[in-house]
């Protein structure tokens, strides 16, 4: 097996490059830098000049983590002439339409194209359908390089499976799905992803094999958490609490342990909508994978109908009503507002002509206004007709139920416990969770 591009980079000839220093794109770059020479491509200089002074622009990172890195940080193409092997880790978003938007995808493949070269490789890791890498992407680098696929240049994918503000689960510790559109392509790709992946890595048979494994990651989650949602619905009917109900069946050992919740965020309810799209292309419409993703979309929308149904039922005019809505993140712990659905909690109930007040020690209210037109109170003001913990950032788990008293109108306020987390805590407010 010819292993010469691995060799170049481990002997520091040549370089590897990293498209798109995001959530994904950063800490496998600096991973890599600290074990060959590593160039930092991104096009947003405000990110790449905050990484040059080893800020990490997603702040999941501390500045040691950019201790003892061979890296340099650029948006300048001159600076990926020496490199030989390009990972491609830009977002891939849906459109309002929920059809994929390949944009920053097909962007980046132009850039890796105008700078690739004979021999060498490319491998993508953003989550993607089956097919896109070498359908959507190869025509792009062709075009761009002049060059042709397999014959000139290789290509691999390797999805990522990092988790924003999982510590326990990183880069290092992960299996890493990798794959090469050739036997020698995927032993060079496998050897130089175990530079940096002491879990090792898992080599699937073909690159579309590899796109699917991660996209169904996502999906199963996705469709898993809309039945327990679905659940919760019927449960909230019959008058039964759903984690009371989850924590009896959980006593089975074959049990999945699923909570219900809004799903947030640019991966679980983002990445079946790839799966679908290619499946109608297929000729298939993913019935199940649809259902999944509208009762999980409709969560918000349900949440806040919820909460008008209680204050409409204790009499008060709507108009007249202030709701606080705890926490704004698409998950706890992380300062990722992007696709967050706590954001339709707050639109429906505005809709209704309600005054919400949103609170969370994560989040920017500059991003929060960027993204949605809602800012963030810095801390909650005045008296609450109701109060909606959103989020189990872990600022609030131990709040006792006394400093939710204090901040609602009277011991009549609605308290929603979206994530269950004061379960059994709350004696005297009335109570709602999923
Ligand atoms: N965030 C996660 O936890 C996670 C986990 C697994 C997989 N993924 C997938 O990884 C991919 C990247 O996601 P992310 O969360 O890191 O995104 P991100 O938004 O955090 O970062 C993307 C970076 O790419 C840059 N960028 C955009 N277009 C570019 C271009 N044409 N050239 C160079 N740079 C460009 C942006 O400026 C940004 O810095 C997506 O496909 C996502 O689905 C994300």
């Amino acid at each position: 097996m010819n292993n010469s591009i691995y060799q170049s980079l481990i002997k520091k000839n040549t370089k590897l490059a990293v498209i798109g220093l995001g959530y994904v794109g950063l800490p496998i770059a600096l991973e890599f830098a600290k074990k060959i020479k590593v160039v930092g491509f991104d096009i947003n200089l405000q990110r790449v000049d905050l990484m040059r002074n080893k800020v990490d622009p997603s702040k999941e990172l501390t500045s040691e983590d950019f201790d003892g890195c061979d890296i340099h940080f650029t948006a300048d193409l001159k600076d990926l002439k020496d490199v030989t092997f390009f990972i491609v880790a830009v977002p891939t978003p849906i459109d309002s339409a929920n059809v994929p938007d390949l944009k920053p995808l097909i962007a980046a493949s132009k850039t890796v194209g105008k700078v690739l070269k004979k021999g060498d490789y490319v491998v993508f890791e953003s989550t993607v359908y089956p097919g896109c890498t070498e359908e959507d992407c190869v025509p792009v680098l062709e075009k761009e390089s002049g060059l042709k696929f397999q014959k000139d240049f290789f290509l691999g994918y390797s999805p990522e499976r990092i988790n924003p503000g999982d510590k326990n689960h990183t880069l290092r510790n992960i299996v890493k799905v990798v794959s090469g559109c050739c036997e020698e392509s995927l032993d060079n790709i496998a050897k130089t992803y175990e530079l940096v992946v002491d879990a090792g890595v898992h080599r699937a048979s073909s690159i579309k094999v590899a796109e699917a494994a991660k996209i169904i990651e996502n999906t199963q989650r996705d469709v898993n958490i809309a039945l327990i949602n679905e659940l919760s619905i019927i449960f909230n009917k019959l008058g039964i609490n759903t984690f009371d109900v989850l924590e009896a069946a959980g006593t089975k050992w074959n049990f999945l342990k699923f909570q219900p919740g809004l799903v947030g965020g640019h991966c679980i309810g983002v990445d079946p909508y790839y799966l679908t799209h290619k499946a109608a292309q297929a000729g298939y419409n993913a019935k199940v994978i649809t259902s999944g993703r509208f009762v999980n979309d409709s969560m918000g929308g349900y949440v806040a109908k919820q909460i008008v149904k209680k204050m409409l039922a204790q009499g008060k005019h709507l108009q007249d009503t202030r709701v606080l809505v705890m926490g704004a993140t698409f998950k706890e712990d992380v300062s990722d507002i992007r696709n967050t659905k706590v954001i339709d909690v707050v639109k429906e109930l505005q809709s209704y002509q309600v005054i919400v007040d949103v609170v969370d020690p994560h989040a920017s209210s500059d991003e929060m206004i960027h993204e949605y037109g809602i800012g963030l109170n810095s801390n909650p003001s005045g008296k609450y007709d109701s109060i909606i913990v959103a989020v189990n950032h872990k600022e609030y788990s131990e709040l006792p139920e006394s400093y939710f008293k204090n901040l609602l109108v009277n011991e009549k306020g609605v308290f929603v416990d979206i994530k269950g987390i004061y379960r059994n805590k709350i004696n005297e407010l009335e109570y709602w969770s999923l």
